[in-house]
């Protein structure tokens, strides 16, 4: 059997296991939350990070702190993702990172959530008759289909092709997506978050396969329950609930899922392509 030799090329990525030094990062949403995180963990194994994100005060205090550049950038406004992304490359000659983790959840709202709740009594008491229907797809507007849509999957679009115009003919580069576990085992009631983080799972999938072969890598994270203001809005006795039914007993922290995002930007994963990785406590 003749044995392949191995693509060194995939390998250089991010230069030698254990250090990012020489490398340069873009990353989505990074004012806060997880975004900040990567970011932090990134700069921490030596990548000059671009922290960006539609807050730009949140951008520029988390690039301060790890010696990085902050943009204000919109993902869902594809040329303004193409001009930071160009930018980047004009200043450092090269991205070697770029992580899609921007994001918003459906607003909270009270009644559905109280509505919710009764159902499930009703549901384990058997009391089928008196469910109520949510009627959260019938309430939808199209508004807020459309934002959530364009800010997840339109945003990972935009972001992964401005990025692969770079990357493609560099031969080099990774692509880290933030998808969720809504994205593999869709729940009632986030119809559209859990259709656009589905739509980031089949994006990675495919675009990881046509790059393959070319020293780029895009691969998926799917986090489960995380601690981030992104959860703060919620009801903290819904929070309670879901948190008794995540295996693990406990919401992770954005410093956890860090270091999955750390291992997916460099060498390490070297053959780890339109792979799908989460990290969920047990919830997936
Ligand atoms: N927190 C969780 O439990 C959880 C679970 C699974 C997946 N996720 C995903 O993780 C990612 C990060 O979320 P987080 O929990 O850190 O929330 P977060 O609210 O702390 O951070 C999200 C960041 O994205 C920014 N943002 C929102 N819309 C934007 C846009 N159009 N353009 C650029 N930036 C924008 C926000 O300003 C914010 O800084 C999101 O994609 C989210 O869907 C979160």
């Amino acid at each position: 059997m003749r044995t392949m030799p191995v693509m060194t090329q995939a390998l250089t990525t991010s230069g030698s296991p254990g250090t990012l030094s020489g490398t340069v990062a873009l990353i989505t949403g990074a004012g806060s939350g997880m975004g900040a995180a990567f970011a932090r963990r990134l700069a921490a194994d030596g990548a000059h990070v671009v922290v960006t994100d539609i807050n730009g005060d949140g951008a520029a205090a988390v690039a301060a702190e790890i010696a990085g550049d902050a943009i204000t950038l919109d993902v869902v406004d594809s040329a303004a993702f193409d001009a930071a992304v160009d930018a980047t490359v004009a200043r450092h000659g090269h991205l070697d990172i770029l992580v899609n983790n921007a994001g918003i959840a459906p607003p909270f709202n009270a009644t559905k959530t109280q509505q919710l709740i009764a159902n499930q009594i009703a549901r384990m008491e058997g009391r089928i008759g008196d469910l109520v229907p949510s009627n959260t797809t019938i309430e939808l507007s199209d508004a807020d289909w459309d934002r959530m849509i364009k800010v997840h999957l339109y945003g990972t679009f935009h972001g992964t092709r401005a990025a692969l115009r770079h990357m493609t003919p560099a031969r080099s580069g990774s692509i880290v997506n933030i998808s969720s576990v809504t994205g593999l085992r869709p729940m009632a009631g986030l119809l559209h978050y859990a259709a656009a983080k589905a739509g980031i799972i089949a994006l990675t999938k495919s675009i990881g396969q046509e790059v393959a072969a070319f020293g780029v890598r895009v691969n998926a994270v799917c986090p489960g329950w995380v601690d981030t203001p992104l959860l703060h809005q919620m009801d903290p006795i819904v929070m309670g609930a879901i948190v008794a039914q995540v295996p693990a007993g406990r919401m992770a922290q954005p410093e956890e899922l860090a270091e999955l995002v750390r291992f997916l930007a460099g060498p390490e994963s070297s053959y780890c392509n339109g792979d799908v990785f989460s990290s969920s406590g047990g919830v997936s």
